[in-house]
C-alpha cells in the first residue's frame, strides 16, 4: 500500500548544534548519516540517525514551544509503560537542551508493512491488535495516558456537514445523513474503555522490522478506550490497500476486538468517517500537502464500510 506523502519536516541540521552535540555525547558516537523516512504529516524532526560505530537510532525532536514536543514526550511515556510484548520499539531516552526536546527510540529496520491482499502483513497486524486488546491495559500504561484526552473520543463531522451538505457529498452519505448524524452523536458516550488504543493506526505508523515483524510506531495519540478503535481505524486502510469492502466488513464482524461491540464499532466508524468527510473539505494546512487528498480517499473507504453495517 502506498503511504501518504511526507510532510515538510524539520531536518537534522535544523536542530540547534548544542542539542546535536549533546545527543551525540549521550549516544556515545557522532551522527554520520540521517534519513527522514517517507510517511506521516507531522513537521517535527523524525529521522533515522546512523552513528559512526554503525548503530542506528530513531530521533523525534521539536522546539519546546511546539505542540509536537508535548506529543513526543507523551509518546515517550507511553513507550516505557506498554507491556513488554507490545508491538512497539523501546524508548532509549528523552533529552532537553537549547530549548528543544529530543526523544530517542530504538531503530526499526524495514519498510512500512504491505497491507495489500497479496501480502501477509494485514493478517499479522490484525493478530497483533487481537493480542493488544485482549486484556485491560496495565496500570502503568493507564497512568501514562491519564493526563491526555483522547482524540478518538472527539471525532465527529456529520452534524456539521448536514447543516449545509456540500455539493460533492457522495449520494450514499447524502441519503443517510440523519442516520449518520445520529450514529456519531452516540460515539462520545461509548468512547470510554480500559484497553490500549494506539489511536493513529495506518501503514505509515507501522514498520515491518526485519527481525520483529510488523511493529507499531508513533504512539503520540495513545490512550485507553474500547477494544474496537484500532481495528475499526485499520479497516478503511485495508480497503485503501485493495481489499474488497465485503471482505473487510466480514473481518470487522468477526474480529475479537470488534465482534463483541457492534454498536460501538459502528458509532466509531460513523464518527471517524464524519471527521474525514468534514476535514477533507477544509483548506490544506501548511506543511502537509497530501493530507486532504488522503482524507478524501479514506472518507470514501470508511463510508463504503459503514454502509455495509447500516
Ligand atoms: N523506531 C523507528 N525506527 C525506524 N523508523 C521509524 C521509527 N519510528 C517511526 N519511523 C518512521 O518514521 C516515520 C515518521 O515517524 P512518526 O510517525 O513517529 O512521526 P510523526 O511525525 O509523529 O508522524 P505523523 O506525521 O504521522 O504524526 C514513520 O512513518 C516511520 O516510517
Ligand atoms: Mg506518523
Amino acid at each position: 500500500m502506498s503511504v501518504p506523502p511526507a510532510s515538510r519536516r524539520l531536518q537534522w541540521t535544523d536542530v540547534p548544534l548544542r542539542m546535536r552535540t549533546h545527543l551525540e555525547g549521550e549516544l556515545g558516537a557522532p551522527a554520520v548519516n540521517v534519513v527522514t523516512p517517507a510517511g506521516g504529516f507531522g513537521h517535527q524532526l523524525a529521522a533515522a540517525v546512523r552513528l559512526a560505530d554503525g548503530r542506528r537510532v530513531f530521533i523525534k525532536a521539536a522546539p519546546d514551544d511546539d505542540s509536537l514536543t508535548h506529543a513526543n514526550t507523551h509518546e515517550a511515556a507511553v513507550l516505557t509503560a506498554l507491556p513488554p510484548d507490545a508491538p512497539a520499539p523501546e524508548l532509549l531516552g528523552v533529552h532537553r537542551t537549547a530549548g528543544w526536546t529530543a526523544v530517542v527510540i530504538a531503530h526499526l529496520d524495514g519498510p512500512h508493512p504491505d497491507l495489500s491482499p497479496a501480502a501477509h502483513d494485514a493478517g499479522q497486524t490484525w493478530a497483533l491488535l487481537d493480542k493488544l486488546t485482549s486484556a485491560p491495559a496495565p496500570a502503568a500504561y493507564v497512568e501514562a495516558v491519564s493526563g491526555t484526552s483522547s482524540t478518538s473520543a472527539s471525532l465527529h463531522g456529520w452534524a456539521e456537514l448536514a447543516t449545509t451538505p456540500p455539493g460533492d457529498l457522495a449520494p450514499a452519505a447524502r441519503d443517510q445523513l440523519p442516520r449518520l448524524v445520529d450514529l456519531e452523536s452516540r460515539w462520545p458516550a461509548l468512547a470510554d474503555g480500559d484497553r490500549i488504543v494506539h489511536g493513529d493506526l495506518r501503514a505509515d505508523n507501522m514498520v515491518h522490522d526485519r527481525a520483529r515483524g510488523v511493529t507499531f510506531v508513533d504512539w503520540a495519540h495513545a490512550t485507553t478506550g474500547p477494544a474496537c478503535i484500532d481495528a475499526a481505524s485499520l479497516a478503511p486502510q485495508l480497503v485503501l490497500a485493495g481489499h474488497p469492502v465485503t471482505d473487510v466488513a466480514a473481518l470487522l464482524r468477526d474480529h475479537a476486538a470488534t465482534a463483541t461491540s457492534p454498536a460501538t464499532t459502528t458509532a466509531y466508524l460513523a464518527a471517524l468517517t464524519g471527521h474525514w468527510h468534514r476535514n477533507a473539505r477544509r483548506p490544506a494546512p501548511a506543511g502537509a500537502p497530501g493530507l486532504r487528498t488522503y482524507q478524501h480517499r479514506a472518507a470514501a473507504a470508511g463510508l463504503a464500510l459503514l454502509m455495509t453495517r447500516l
